[in-house]
């Protein structure tokens, strides 16, 4: 995700911009730049592609400054990293920092070059400063007027920062979906789009809310509602350390990224799916229905996580588009002489995109003929940029080592590529696709729910992270899921755990049950409901200690089950969604209970480069 400083006072503030974007870097970005206006109505702007250091090496060669001003570390959504489409942009008198997805930027990018502007960049923000510009007629309005009437225009998330050569007193600030903070200081005022950016120059702020927008001045702040009338904001004191603001107040990044799913599955899927017309749009996935009809089969490829999302995905697409589908680990596809023809989709999922195992296979699968498409949550990583198609995830930066958010926003993905290519291929009507469009809407509500409470996992770590091993098990779309919730478990806690097919595990696995091995059962209510409460039978009959995680109001669990964990009552298709979030909690608190580094759990990397 973007971050956004900006200041308005008495001071020269190019120091202040670039420290506070230095408190931003743990949001993880690709580029960063600057705007300062001067007394003499110019703006300058500074940005550099790549770390902070870089833009601050660029600025000290050319060094400005002012009074006012705005900086901006990109994370880029629209468009690949590079100085051309870092923020601030500049359009006519109007300078932009914006953090966001603009939706409809497209149709306005081409109204407004039939108007005559020109563009210098692929981002959708510039878009927005071409439109306040042509809004802007100082003698009549001021920039907050123009701003609010191009904010008219505008479909999507954003959090903006806006600075002119016109009107170098003032700094208006709007927020859509996106956060956006404000403060008030001596003879100044401050904006971020998170507390950190400015915590060491106060304590007290505003939070917006989704439609305000605001106008900073030396003397003071007026907050205007959606409907532009004024409004009084409550002041909030902030005590957090500046570390534990880089965390939004969670005990760990993992935390604050789990918690942050609702929204990022939002984002990911933005502009992407209309329940009325029961349509998924993935411009970029480069498929058309004649290559649909023709896939023989689809080969996804990938590493840990990402793995278990591309199984959850074969259950997704040969549910509703009826085409066969193979997973592989990534390691092993590439030495198994895969059977691959020119109607093959190969897909590879990688939240980093650089994942050595999985760009690998993705090259063999491509030069055996396979169309390639790639899952990927890092805009213009290698995997993005070698496959014929991509679908990105808008999940931001995923800090913690062990994926949560980029997993979820995985399977919505999925999720939508599914609906996409049932449509495609004819297998699922328009009123089918509603229903699953309409489901996968309803998942942030649903999660929200879930995560309001962790007293239940809280109390369940005391009484299990003694454990030396967990089984978890799981059937259908289920399956992955257990394997997932084994694989947090083992990466934070370091507990042994193992993820099973329900209906396997009386194949061997059952000799493992006795007291001492915690057994989590994913069982919510669904098409093979049945099959796995007689596994619980199973595990129970034989003294294992049950955690079943099931649909809420399900009393036939208690009668089995240690502790039951409710799941609110959601489709079975985005079912995966919903349960995944319990068995991130489990391990989770477990290891916060154990006390190990979660964040950065022993010997794991983030992005495994080497095979
Ligand atoms: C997930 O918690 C792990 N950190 C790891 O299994 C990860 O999913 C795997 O290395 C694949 O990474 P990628 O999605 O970036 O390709």
């Amino acid at each position: 995700m973007c971050g956004i400083v900006g200041y308005v006072g008495t001071e020269c503030c190019a120091h202040l911009l670039l420290s506070g974007l230095r408190r931003l870097e743990y949001r993880g970005y690709d580029s960063a730049g600057i705007a300062i206006a001067n007394d003499d109505g110019q703006v300058q702007v500074c940005r550099a592609e790549g770390k902070l250091t870089n833009l601050e090496q660029a600025y000290r060669q050319e060094p400005f400054d002012g009074a006012i001003g705005v900086g901006h570390t990109r994370w880029a959504t629209h468009g690949r990293p590079s100085e051309s489409n870092a923020h601030p942009h500049r359009a006519g008198r109007v300078v932009v920092a914006h953090n966001g997805i603009i939706e409809n930027y497209l149709e306005l990018k081409e109204k407004l070059t039939a108007q005559g502007r020109e563009f210098t960049s692929e981002t959708d923000t510039e878009v927005v400063a071409h439109l306040i510009d042509e809004a802007w007629n100082p003698s009549t309005r001021s920039l907050h007027e123009a701003t609010c009437e191009a904010l008219e225009e505008i479909e999507g998330s954003y959090a903006l920062a806006v600075i002119s050569t016109e009107n170098p007193e003032e700094l208006v600030v709007a927020r859509n979906a996106s956060p956006m903070v404000i403060a008030r200081g001596r003879d100044c005022a401050f904006a971020a789009s998170d507390v950190p950016a400015v915590l060491d120059h106060t304590r007290r702020f505003i939070f917006l809310h989704d439609g305000d927008t605001a106008v900073l001045r030396t003397g003071g702040i007026e907050v205007f509602d959606s409907n532009g009338e004024p409004v009084e904001r409550e002041v909030k004191r902030i005590a957090w350390d500046p570390i534990s603001a880089e965390k939004q107040g969670y005990k760990h990044f993992m935390l604050k990224e789990i918690h942050e799913q609702p929204a990022r599955i939002t984002d990911t899927l933005r502009g992407r799916v209309s329940v009325d017309r029961g349509e998924v749009h993935l411009p970029e996935l480069g498929l058309d229905e004649q290559t649909v009809q023709k896939l023989d089969k689809i080969v996804f490829v990938a590493c840990g996580t990402s793995f278990f999302a591309a199984q959850i995905a074969k259950y997704m697409i040969e549910e509703v588009a009826r085409i066969p589908v193979e997973t592989d680990l990534a390691s092993e596809f590439r030495y198994r002489n895969p059977l691959i023809s020119d109607d093959t989709l190969a897909i590879a999922i990688s939240q980093s995109g650089e994942t050595a195992d999985t760009l690998a296979a993705i090259r063999e699968a491509g030069e055996r003929g396979a169309r390639t498409l790639g899952i990927v949550n890092v805009i213009e990583s290698t995997i993005a940029r070698e496959a014929d198609g991509v679908i990105y995830t808008h999940a931001g930066p995923e800090i913690g080592v062990a994926s949560t958010k980029a997993f979820t926003t995985q399977l919505t993905a999925v999720a939508m590529l599914a609906i996409k290519l049932g449509r495609l291929k004819g297998t699922l009507d328009v009123a089918q696709a509603r229903e699953l469009i309409e489901a996968l809407r309803h998942v942030p509500a649903e999660m929200e729910n879930l995560l309001q409470d962790s007293s239940l996992y809280e109390k369940l770590a005391r009484g299990y992270s003694q454990a030396k091993s967990f089984l978890y098990l799981g059937r259908g779309n289920q399956y992955p899921i257990a394997m997932e919730g084994a694989l947090k478990l083992k990466e934070i806690s370091y507990i042994h755990a193992e993820g099973y097919a329900a209906g396997e595990m009386k194949h061997g696995p059952i000799a493992l049950i006795d007291r001492n091995m915690p057994v989590v059962v994913l069982s919510p209510r669904n098409s093979v409901y049945e099959k796995t409460a007689s596994n619980l039978e199973e595990v129970k009959a034989r003294g294992g200690r049950i955690i079943a995680i099931g649909t809420e109001g399900d009393e036939r669990l208690d009668a089995f089950s240690d502790v039951v964990i409710p799941l609110p009552k959601v489709h079975e298709f985005v079912q995966p969604l919903i349960s995944v979030v319990v068995v991130q909690l489990i391990a989770y608190h477990i290891a916060d209970f154990k006390g190990t580094d979660i964040d950065q759990p022993r010997n794991l990397a983030k992005s495994v480069t080497v095979e």
